[in-house]
């Protein structure tokens, strides 16, 4: 076994171009601190590794759309985002961004050594200029019409329509976001890490070494390794973000991703530079452990790409293992920025001062390890009122409430323990081990569960012995109890505190305790006879329905605000002649048969009737229909636009559908029954 000498873990930089949320929270930050937090009462040597990523193209479309610069965009965010995780008590070593000289310079000289050693190649190739802003165009700044379903407003990235990744070259009738012109053609030269040259070795490092890592991990670099690996850029035609250090390469910076993970590195030598530290240890000795906490959008970024500059540039370890999660959703919907659907970290922390925990406790208990997950205003207050405050708070109270009812706030002497409670005491003692096997192996939802069934042991023991009942006639008795019950909470203060650090901190200050190693979590030597606690602190309330439906108003406020946004009516296209109309060959067609797509979100492929004959066509409703639901229904259909292939089925046809504000689609289905064919005029 390598022995482990320290551990570098990196939570993903967020971009510096909105606040954070509960999604980025259950996926990233709280399972990152909650490893750092628990390695760190276990003695290990930890650097746990934040920071803003400040470049990248949505930043300057940002700065655009408010008549302002990059720098002051990402300032704005950047102070926001470190100062509401400093006050969820993200425990950070260091929160830096990318904008810093020494991140530019780390970043740079990382593609300079690459570039000196001729393990990038330089390609030129064409791509979209903009005339009159005399400039290259990001896939970002170009719009045209979605090839796949016809969206005129698909961005050269993405059509937001139908889901499908695009490249700008794929958009028709495109047209610069910069002037309005139609962008032109021109060649330019850029530098690439050729993937395809470590396409073995990636194989080798991944599916050979490193099959303990998680399924849905695992899987997603399986399937880009399989897929075959093409070189990818490393620069782009920009005035954001690192400067490409070659002369040649004028108004060119590298790519976000390229400098982005490089700036965990940069992070490093600031850290060790104010602590008068080597940075190298952290990121160069081959007993570092180097963990990445990521979604799972990030998944290619640290898995591939980033390890193959690690692996290009020679002298760098690499991850030991990223523990990626799934999504979280919200009130059953997809958390969106855009559609303000999200649960603010900033404002949470306004709305329930002094809950961090509870939000904690909430977002750990439902974390998207396996699957995604939803997070509800109902489930956060069942937790709070059913778990933390009946189970752990109540156990608590009872304990130091009794202890000072009883002895005057001192801590008793015990007598001999009984039958049960020895039992109860060695069960106690497997709690530091079992839990921290779970936190070793990323499990924190379940490692969280034991916590709380540690309360619950508590809290029956309380109950079952009945303190408050036995204290005239044998007042030994209750000494026993409450010196257990209080050695329970002094248990609980040294292994909730991963999780719930703040109340924790609480807890010790009434139990006059002041340390918190991990593996004295379940001994019960961890409080003094004859020392003083406390008067009683809650460490939690009951939160009432009324602040829970202020939260939920306020969700469905947004979403009522975004119908009302979106609500607008196209305005009216041209006139056209009826020859022309006559030209559209409209016909009411029966659905036969319905299947999903696989590998697409939006894509259903059908069989319908046209009347004519039964024929094959994609269609983009999937997220609004169960294809068993389509089956039998009569649509309407134009059924003479040109046949196309999508996705490997030629779709000759297509169904005529009405979109609500919300961008729902709806069949539109005749108001009697029509046979199929019927034409449509
Ligand atoms: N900013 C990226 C995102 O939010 C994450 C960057 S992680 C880094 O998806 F390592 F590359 F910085
Ligand atoms: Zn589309």
């Amino acid at each position: 076994m390598r022995e482990i000498a320290r551990y570098t873990i990196t939570s993903a930089l967020p971009y510096a171009n909105g606040p954070v949320h509960i999604g980025h929270l259950a996926g990233v930050y709280i399972p990152a601190d909650i490893y750092a937090r628990y390695l760190r009462q276990n003695g290990e040597e930890v650097l746990f590794i934040g920071g803003s990523d400040e470049h990248g193209v949505p930043i300057t479309i940002k700065a655009r759309n408010e008549n302002t610069i990059p720098q002051a965009i990402v300032d704005r965010y950047h102070e926001m985002i470190k100062k509401s995780f400093e006050e969820l008590g993200i425990s950070f070593d260091i929160y830096s961004r990318t904008s810093n000289p020494t991140h530019h310079k780390t970043a740079a000289d990382f593609f300079t050594k690459l570039y000196d050693e001729g393990k990038l190649i330089e390609k030129t190739s064409a791509q979209y200029y903009d005339v009159e802003a005399n400039q290259f165009l990001a896939d970002r700044y170009i719009t045209g019409m979605c090839p796949f379903c016809n969206n005129e407003k698909a961005y050269g990235d993405q059509c937001e329509a139908c889901g499908t990744s695009l490249s700008a070259t794929d958009l028709i009738n495109p047209v610069s976001a910069l002037s309005g012109n139609m962008p032109v053609m021109k060649e330019t030269k850029h530098w690439y890490l050729p993937l395809d040259q470590y396409e073995n070795w990636l194989r080798e490092w991944i599916l050979q070494g490193h099959k303990e890592w998680k399924p849905n991990v695992y899987g997603q670099c399986k399937s880009w390794i399989e897929q075959g690996l093409q070189p990818r850029a490393v620069t782009r035609d920009l005035d954001w973000g690192v400067k490409v250090p070659l002369e040649e390469a004028e108004g060119k910076v590298l790519y976000v991703w390229f400098d982005a993970p490089i700036g965990y590195i940069s992070a490093t030598k600031e850290w060790a530079e104010a602590h008068h530290d080597d940075w190298e240890k952290w990121w160069k000795d081959p007993n570092s452990e180097l963990v990445h906490f990521i979604g799972k959008d990030n998944i290619v970024f640290h898995c591939i790409i980033f390890p193959t500059m690690l692996k290009a540039e020679g002298s760098y370890i690499l991850p030991s293992n990223v523990p990626a999660n799934e999504f979280l959703n919200l009130e059953n919907d997809k958390i969106s920025t855009s559609r303000n659907w999200a649960v603010w970290l900033h404002e949470y922390l306004v709305d329930f001062e002094d809950k961090q925990d509870v939000l904690r406790y909430t977002l750990t208990s439902i974390a998207p390890e396996t699957k995604d997950a939803d997070f509800t205003w109902a489930d956060f207050q069942s937790k709070n009122n059913n778990e933390l405050l009946a189970i752990f708070g109540n156990f608590v109270n009872r304990t130091i409430v009794l202890t000072h009812k009883y002895f005057c706030g001192i801590i008793p002497t015990p007598n001999a323990f009984t039958e049960e409670e020895k039992a109860m005491l060695s069960e106690i003692a497997t709690f530091p081990e079992k839990m921290g096997t779970l936190i070793e192996n990323y499990h924190f939802r379940e490692a969280q569960s034991e916590l709380m069934n540690l309360a619950r042991i508590g809290n029956k023991y309380l109950t079952d012995t009945e303190p408050w009942k036995k204290f005239e006639e044998d007042p030994e008795a209750v000494k026993t109890i409450l010196y257990l019950s209080l050695q329970i909470c002094a248990s609980l203060s040294v292994l909730c505190k991963p999780f719930l650090p703040f109340t924790s901190d609480k807890l010790q200050k009434m139990l006059h305790l002041n340390q918190s190693q991990w593996k004295n979590g379940g001994t019960m030597s961890l409080l003094k006879t004859g020392n003083r606690i406390e008067a009683p602190e809650y460490l939690f309330e009951k939160i009432d329905d009324d602040t829970i439906k202020t939260q939920v108003d306020k969700l469905q406020a947004s979403k009522n605000a975004n119908l009302l946004a979106t609500a607008t009516v196209e305005p009216a296209k041209e006139d056209v002649a009826y020859d022309d109309f006559k030209k559209m060959d409209i016909r009411i067609c029966k659905v036969l048969e319905a299947e999903k797509i696989a590998k697409t979100k939006k894509l259903l492929k059908l069989k319908v009737d046209t009347g004519i004959d039964k024929r094959e066509i994609v269609s983009g409703i999937a997220e609004y229909y169960e294809p068993e639901n389509l089956i039998g229904k009569e649509v309407l259909m134009l059924i003479n636009l040109e046949a196309k292939e999508i996705k490997g089925t030629v779709s000759h046809g297509m169904i005529l559908m009405a979109a609500n504000s919300n961008g729902e689609l709806s069949i539109i289905q005749p108001a009697k029954e029509v046979k199929p064919g019927s034409v449509v005029n």
